[in-house]
């Protein structure tokens, strides 16, 4: 299979591109980003010289280029490239909008006209918005988001929809929760606390820290990816998730004591404007019509996080520092790796 993957220089996309040339070594890969601050070309350093990995610089909202990228014949194209962090969408939301929608249009549009066989549109349970105690969200529930980057998602899925009910474009959407896991960008909640804890630096825990979220570890996650491009139906729609949502604060606490640090170091702070309260996802779908199920409980992806964050601390240096965005001019642009040279 021959597979164009955007977003692919960032947590998840790196996670998945390593994970699915593992699992499928006859495939290749060409990965498309537009390596913003979340994209790192160092996650894949391991595959630069391997022979069914390409890299090209380039903006999935960018129309012309994106024109020629596609028009080389693709078997699927697995769609990760967002801008996707709350607190920065609140901060300001045009980039959101830029990337998730117009970038998401330009995608599926080139990627229709090319006839590309299968699109996969990787979404988010934030489309859902806040669920109540003891409610799970389900493919037919409500979209209710309620950040500008939850918005600008449901955008995208909305548009993905419309592909398939209008042209017949066999685009399947996936809403998967938050994810943790080995090359997460040091902004979200685990990877910021992980890198505070060893620092022995405050965390900062928004609000009363009772927020849920229903963690999952990025290889479950990539599995079921996996399996969706292989056993989804065409204009379907499949919630991913482990199916448990737990508290920020205990999150924290499991945090703290797998780096043996003190509770002393959390900090209650000003809520963030608007913060869902829980997300929690029903996932019978995909475990039923897929067959996919999580693997990896909350315990054992924390500590193999954890392990992951302590033996890389050269990884967190050169992000936290901003090295990793040389990586590139460095390793690709004196080779020649550019858009002409495909
Ligand atoms: P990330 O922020 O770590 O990486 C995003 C990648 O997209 C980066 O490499 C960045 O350079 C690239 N990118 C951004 N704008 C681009 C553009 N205009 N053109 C080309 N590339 C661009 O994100 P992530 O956490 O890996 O998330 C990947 C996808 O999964 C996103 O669509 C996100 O909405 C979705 N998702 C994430 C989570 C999560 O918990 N992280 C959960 C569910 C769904
Ligand atoms: P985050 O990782 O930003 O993911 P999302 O907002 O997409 O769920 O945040 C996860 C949860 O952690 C969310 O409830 C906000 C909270 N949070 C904090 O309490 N402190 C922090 O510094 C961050 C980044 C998040």
């Amino acid at each position: 299979m021959k597979v164009l993957v955007t977003g692919g220089a960032g947590f998840i996309g790196s996670n998945f591109i390593r994970y699915f040339l593992k699992s499928h070594p006859d495939s290749s890969i060409l990965n498309l980003d537009k390596l913003t601050y979340a994209g790192n070309l160092e996650n894949l350093a391991e595959l630069q010289t391997a022979l069914n990995y390409r890299f090209v610089r380039c903006d999935v909202a960018d129309a012309a280029q994106v024109e020629q990228i596609v028009q080389e014949r693709f078997d699927a194209i697995v769609h990760f490239a967002a801008e996707t962090h709350v607190d920065r969408s609140i901060a300001g939301g045009r980039e959101f909008v830029q990337t998730n929608v117009l970038g998401t249009f330009t995608m599926l549009d080139a990627a229709r006209r090319h006839r590309v066989p299968r699109f996969l549109h990787v979404g988010t349970d934030e489309v859902y918005g806040s669920m109540k105690p003891g409610e799970f969200a389900r493919e037919d529930s409500a979209i209710e988001p309620n950040s500008p980057y939850a918005a600008s998602k449901a955008g995208a899925d909305l548009l993905a929809r419309s592909f398939w009910q209008t042209y017949q474009y066999p685009v399947i959407t996936t809403r998967c929760s938050n994810n943790y896991g080995p090359y997460q960008f040091p902004e979200k909640l685990i990877p910021l606390m992980i890198a505070n804890a060893i620092e022995g630096k405050k965390l900062p825990v928004y609000g009363d820290g009772l927020n849920e979220r229903d963690w999952i570890f990025v290889e479950d996650h990539c599995r079921a990816l996996d399996r969706v491009l292989e056993a989804g139906l065409p204009g379907e729609l499949y919630n991913i998730g482990y199916g448990q949502p737990v508290a920020n604060i205990e999150i924290i606490r499991k945090l703290l004591r797998l780096l043996d640090r003190s509770d002393d170091l959390i900090e209650y702070v000003k809520d963030r404007p608007g913060h869902d309260r829980r997300y929690a996802l029903g996932t019978e779908r995909i475990q039923r019509e897929v067959g996919w199920a999580p693997a990896v409980d909350i315990d054992e992806g924390l500590k193999r996080t954890v392990e992951w964050y302590r033996g890389n601390s050269g990884w967190m240096a050169r992000v936290c520092g901003g090295e990793y965005q040389a990586y590139y001019e460095k390793h690709y642009t004196r080779r020649g790796e550019t858009l002409a040279a495909l």
